[in-house]
């Protein structure tokens, strides 16, 4: 039986970081992982890269230049004559990036001497691993087990993905031609970047979401301001409402939805379904491994990520904390760095959200709804977009940042931004608060002029009421 230092299972971005960062460190490191991209061929990168994050910007990015040629151009003075989208083009754009950086994961195995094998893997007991594939079937002994099998989307009953129709989110990135209307279950991170992209490129979008509060996660005051900037765009958001069931009839769906106890039927000629994802843990342990699961199905570990079996750990989506690919990568590296004996450490207080829709929008820390309720006493500083110069040049005036401190120590507590590039430019937020900042560190940083980065600098300023490009 081959013996490693480390086994890991599952390639996304927590699986293939750990692995890296086991190998990088010394240990004879096996990655198991099971994903086919479209070719029939195994895929490294899981969600992540192959039916996830990579893809879907792919498709935001192609479709925000068409949307700007349509809606943006004009006021630059350039103008068109009648732009056209060859989607067949833009899935293949969007499929060569994916092969791209699944191939750069492979080959950054090598250069790691990690070494992989497609195929399925399910953890014995002992730590041996049982690994199935087209070539047969073997055993692997490893003295650390890394479980890192990511997450699937969750179902919910009368509504069958079919990924022909009714899609899932590999579906909804494949989809060959702009579906006149498209209804979208879910408005929530999925629903809000896949419904733009179809909405940009001319679908008439329909939102199904059940709870009463659009993005209820986020800040409310910027959640506000997003819901009424969709709307504009065109995407037409219903709260408090329900899908009962979906049935595939002639070549289009028929969604049977109810609000308030009112029921409504409409046709769709596709149906997505983004309402949420689950734990993977499909033939992944065996009856007798020793692995505890939650109520939720999801593997159950400590705040070092080591499961109920000694020198067993678990990352990523299948483990409890948000759903996100960096969060899954930080686990991966500060497991690696635990079974090496170091202080590999994850700070879930700084933990960066990102939603890809444009604007962006992109938090970290505590919103205004969560200080209240935790009797936080705080000071609010904001900087709408339209105030700032490299903004206007932009033609992107839409959106705010919001710095919220604490009233007496002045400690960077959260930090909201709905604005072009806002991801970006969250990172110096972010590092403010695990430098365990406060709004006058940032306000006292110099800011390049003119950059959108001036109003997380305005906005820092506006906490102490002390912006120059704003009354206070
Ligand atoms: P996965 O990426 O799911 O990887 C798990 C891998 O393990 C898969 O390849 C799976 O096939 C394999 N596997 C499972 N069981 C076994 C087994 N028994 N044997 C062998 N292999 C197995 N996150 C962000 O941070 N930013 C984004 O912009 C973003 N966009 C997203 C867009 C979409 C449409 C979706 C669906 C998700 C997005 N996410 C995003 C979430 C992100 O993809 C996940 O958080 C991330 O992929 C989780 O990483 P993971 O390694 O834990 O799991
Ligand atoms: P989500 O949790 O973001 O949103 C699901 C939405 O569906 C919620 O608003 C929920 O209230 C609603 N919902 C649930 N059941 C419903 C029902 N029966 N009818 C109508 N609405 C219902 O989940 P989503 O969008 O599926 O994404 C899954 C995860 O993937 C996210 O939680 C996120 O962690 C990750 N992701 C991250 C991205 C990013 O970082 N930019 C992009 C896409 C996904």
């Amino acid at each position: 039986m081959e013996k490693y230092d480390v086994v890991v299972i599952g390639g996304g971005p927590a699986g293939y970081v750990a692995a890296i960062r086991a190998a990088q460190m010394g240990f004879n490191t096996l990655c198991v992982d099971r994903f086919k991209g479209k070719d029939g061929k195994y895929s490294l990168g899981g969600t992540c890269l192959n039916v996830g994050c990579i893809p879907s910007k792919a498709l935001l990015d192609s479709s925000k230049h068409f949307d700007h040629m349509n809606h943006s151009y004009d006021v630059h003075g350039i103008s068109f004559d009648n732009p056209k989208m060859d989607v067949a083009t833009m899935i293949a754009r969007k499929d060569k990036i994916v092969k791209q950086l699944t191939g750069g994961i492979a080959q950054l195995f090598k250069a790691n001497k990690v070494k992989y094998i497609g195929g399925s893997g399910k953890l014995l007991k002992d730590r041996q691993v049982e690994i199935n594939n087209d070539e047969g079937s073997q055993v692997v002994q490893g003295e650390h087990i890394i479980l890192a099998s990511g997450s699937v989307p969750i179902s919910i009953p009368n509504v069958e993905i079919d990924n022909e129709y009714i899609l899932d989110n590999a579906g909804a990135l494949d989809i060959n031609a702009v579906p006149e209307k498209l209804g979208v279950i879910g408005g929530g991170v999925i629903g809000l970047e896949l419904g733009s992209v179809w909405n940009r490129l001319g679908s008439k979008v329909k939102v199904f979401e059940a709870m009463d509060t659009f993005l209820a996660a986020c800040d409310q005051g910027i959640a506000k301001m997003a819901a009424r900037t969709f709307k504009k765009q065109g995407l037409d958001i219903h709260l408090s409402t329900f899908v009962k069931s979906a049935t595939i009839k002639d070549g289009k769906v028929e969604v049977v939805s109810e609000t308030n106890g009112e029921k409504t039927t409409e046709i769709f000629d596709k149906l997505l379904v983004a309402v949420g994802r689950k734990a993977e843990t499909d033939g992944l342990l065996a009856d007798d491994c020793g692995i505890k699961l939650t109520e939720r199905g999801q593997i159950d570990v400590n705040d070092d990520c080591q499961t109920s079996v000694p020198n067993v750990w678990a990352i990523g989506d299948a483990v409890r904390g948000p759903m996100l690919a960096h969060k899954g990568s930080e686990e991966g590296s500060a497991v690696a760095e635990r079974i090496a004996g170091q202080h590999g450490h994850v700070d879930f207080n700084t933990v960066p959200f990102v939603i890809y829709t444009e604007p962006e929008l992109a938090w970290v820390g505590k919103t205004e709804e969560q200080l209240k309720e935790a009797g936080i006493d705080y000071k609010v500083g904001s900087f709408p977009m339209a105030a700032n110069g490299r903004a206007l040049a932009m033609n992107e005036p839409t959106g705010m940042v919001k710095i919220l401190a604490d009233a007496e120590t002045d400690e960077l507590l959260g930090a909201h931004i709905f604005s072009a590039n806002a991801a970006d430019l969250l990172s110096e937020c972010v590092v403010t608060m695990e430098f365990k900042g406060c709004a006058e560190d940032l306000s006292r940083i110099i800011h390049a002029h003119p950059t959108l980065s001036e109003a997380v600098f305005e906005a820092a300023m506006n906490v102490d009421k002390r912006a120059i490009h704003k009354a206070n």
